[in-house]
């Protein structure tokens, strides 16, 4: 058993994240508010708020700091990059800092959006990452941070989907909502990456560490799709009318925020490092649906009622 605090608990990586590890784990998770029902120990405070960090660590006495509080959002780190400069690049450094300072293991987790998306195939992790708006810009700059403070820490590059807390954070959440709704949506064809259902990614960053693991990993799923394709998975899975979401280019679409075309990274390096292969993505869309109907969405809501 190891004392873990998590940051960025009320968000989908951090909420499964407790939810998976808290079993076998002590959790201590910060949030600003929204888990006022949660069956792990709560830390309240904003992590741009001078003082806190060391106050949180000083509480918890962690021996694992998993960092999942972040600016995430494209549109949003566009709107607001000073923002997304302290959260993504400022706080993760202070942490990767404390961190080596306190003995702390650290994971930071980053994004495959740090390439531009132009190879021909799987990045892996000596490729040169190329961002291509302020969210990426920032994620790059944090992993950068992160590894010159603290050569210990993890940068974990990941892509995930699953459950969340307000019930509309993930991909795969909007197709299931508007496919139970019979609306009819939009799936991008020229948006492929490698999606990992987020539980397995939990259990998967609770290993790295286990293993003693530094430096930089792709840790996504080992099949690669597009965004539409991955609709049409959901819906198959699902029993749902998979007529309902349409092909449609990122091209044409109004977002702001430009994304590149080819997120899909190699996990070579990681189920290297592990000894073991990593899960499917049919293994993970099962236990996405099991989940569903085992009231696994209304567990992790409750903690927000
Ligand atoms: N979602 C994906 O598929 C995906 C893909 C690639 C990489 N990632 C990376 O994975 C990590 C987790 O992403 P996510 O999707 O779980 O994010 P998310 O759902 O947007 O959650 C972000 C979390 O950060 C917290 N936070 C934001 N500002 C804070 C502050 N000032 N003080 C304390 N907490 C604060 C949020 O708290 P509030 O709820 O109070 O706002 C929330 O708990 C991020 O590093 C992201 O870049 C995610």
């Amino acid at each position: 058993m190891a004392r873990i605090l998590i940051t960025g608990a009320s968000g989908l990586l951090g909420i499964n994240l407790a939810q998976e590890t808290m079993s076998a784990h002590d959790i201590t998770a910060v949030d600003r508010g929204k888990l006022v029902n949660a069956p792990f120990k709560i830390l309240n405070g904003d992590l741009l708020n001078p003082g806190i960090l060391d106050s949180v660590l000083d509480s918890a006495q962690p021996e694992w700091l998993i960092n999942c509080a972040a600016l995430a959002e494209l549109e949003a780190c566009e709107d607001s990059p000073g923002i997304a400069r302290r959260l993504n690049i400022d706080l993760p450094a202070q942490m990767a800092k404390a961190c080596k300072l306190r003995g702390v293991s650290f994971v930071h987790i980053s994004t495959d959006a740090v390439f531009d998306g132009e190879k021909d195939g799987f990045y892996t992790e000596e490729d040169i990452p190329n961002p291509l708006g302020v969210y990426a810009q920032s994620k790059l700059a944090g992993e950068k941070a992160v590894i010159a403070e603290n050569s210990n820490a993890i940068v974990a590059r990941v892509n995930f989907f699953g459950w969340s807390l307000g019930g509309r954070r993930s991909l795969a959440e909007f197709f299931f909502h508007n496919l139970t709704n019979n609306k009819s949506m939009s799936g991008f064809t020229d948006i492929k990456f490698c999606p990992m259902l987020v539980n397995d990614t939990a259990r998967i960053l609770v290993k790295m560490l286990q293993r003693n693991l530094s430096g930089l990993y792709h840790v996504v799923g080992t099949q690669s799709m597009s965004k539409y394709q991955f609709g049409v998975e959901i819906a198959r899975r699902f029993n749902l009318n998979v007529s309902e979401i349409s092909p449609k280019s990122v091209l044409s679409s109004s977002l702001i925020a430009r994304r590149a075309h080819n997120l899909c990274l190699s996990t070579h390096k990681l189920s290297t490092a592990l000894g073991e292969p990593l899960p499917e993505f049919s293994t993970g869309l099962n236990e996405f649906y099991t989940q569903f109907e085992q009231g696994y969405p209304q567990k992790i809501r409750s903690y927000a009622q």
